[in-house]
């Protein structure tokens, strides 16, 4: 997807999710499990595609210190100001997370969190964006990671498990559970999301 062109025209289906009651009770799990034990602040998370900042404010509002990359600069002045409007500090960096190497987002992260960019990627810069991850995260980090399953359809190409194997040979997949996300009914026939949350640790 052309995410640049889908933004120029307010294109963002995915920002939905957040008032999809479904959506928002699983990715609540998801950072609690993360959070589990322990007291707030919980420690950096980089927020990768971060698009208007909508998952990044909200881990900012529950005691993460986050820094959110996006490529397309509207996004990110959306991003702005959702976190100035919710009064919590949040770090920005416009930037291409395959090459993250270039991009001024620090090191040692904690959590990872990639809500739909990586299955937009060819396995090229798959790879890329997983070498880069693998360099910024701490050796103890979790890597949430949301994929559509690969297959012919437009707009989105998905990720196969394999893939994402592939692009984090040094991760290990612990969890792979239903996002329960949903389209509006002609879309859902047409692109079968059928997505999923991966949760990939370092052995
Ligand atoms: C499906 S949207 C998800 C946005 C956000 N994570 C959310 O859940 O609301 C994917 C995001 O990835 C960004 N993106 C796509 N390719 C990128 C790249 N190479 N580097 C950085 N961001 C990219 C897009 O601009 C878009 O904001």
């Amino acid at each position: 997807m052309n995410y640049r062109i889908a933004y120029s025209f307010g294109f963002h289906p995915w920002e939905d999710a957040a008032v999809d009651p479904p959506f928002v009770a699983k990715i609540t799990e998801l950072f609690e499990r993360e959070e589990e034990g322990r007291q707030p602040p919980y420690g950096s998370v980089l927020d990768i595609g971060t698009g208007s900042a909508i998952w990044g404010v909200e881990l900012a509002k529950r005691g993460w210190q986050v820094t959110g990359i996006d490529i397309v600069d509207k996004a990110l002045r959306r991003g702005r100001e959702r976190a100035s409007t919710a009064g919590v500090d949040m770090k920005f960096v416009q930037g291409d997370v395959t090459k993250l190497e270039h991009a001024d987002v620090g090191a040692g992260f904690r959590l990872v969190l990639d809500s739909g960019t990586f299955h937009d990627f060819d396995e090229a810069r798959q790879w890329a964006m997983g070498r880069g991850i693998t360099a910024v995260a701490a050796p103890d980090a979790t890597l949430l990671l949301l994929a559509w399953p690969k297959r012919r359809r437009p707009l989105i190409r998905g990720a196969s498990r394999e893939e994402i194997e592939r692009a984090f040979p040094e991760w290990e997949i612990t969890h792979v559970e239903p996002s329960h996300f949903r389209l509006p009914k002609p879309m859902q026939w047409l692109l079968r999301p059928d997505e999923h949350w991966y949760r990939l640790r370092r052995p």
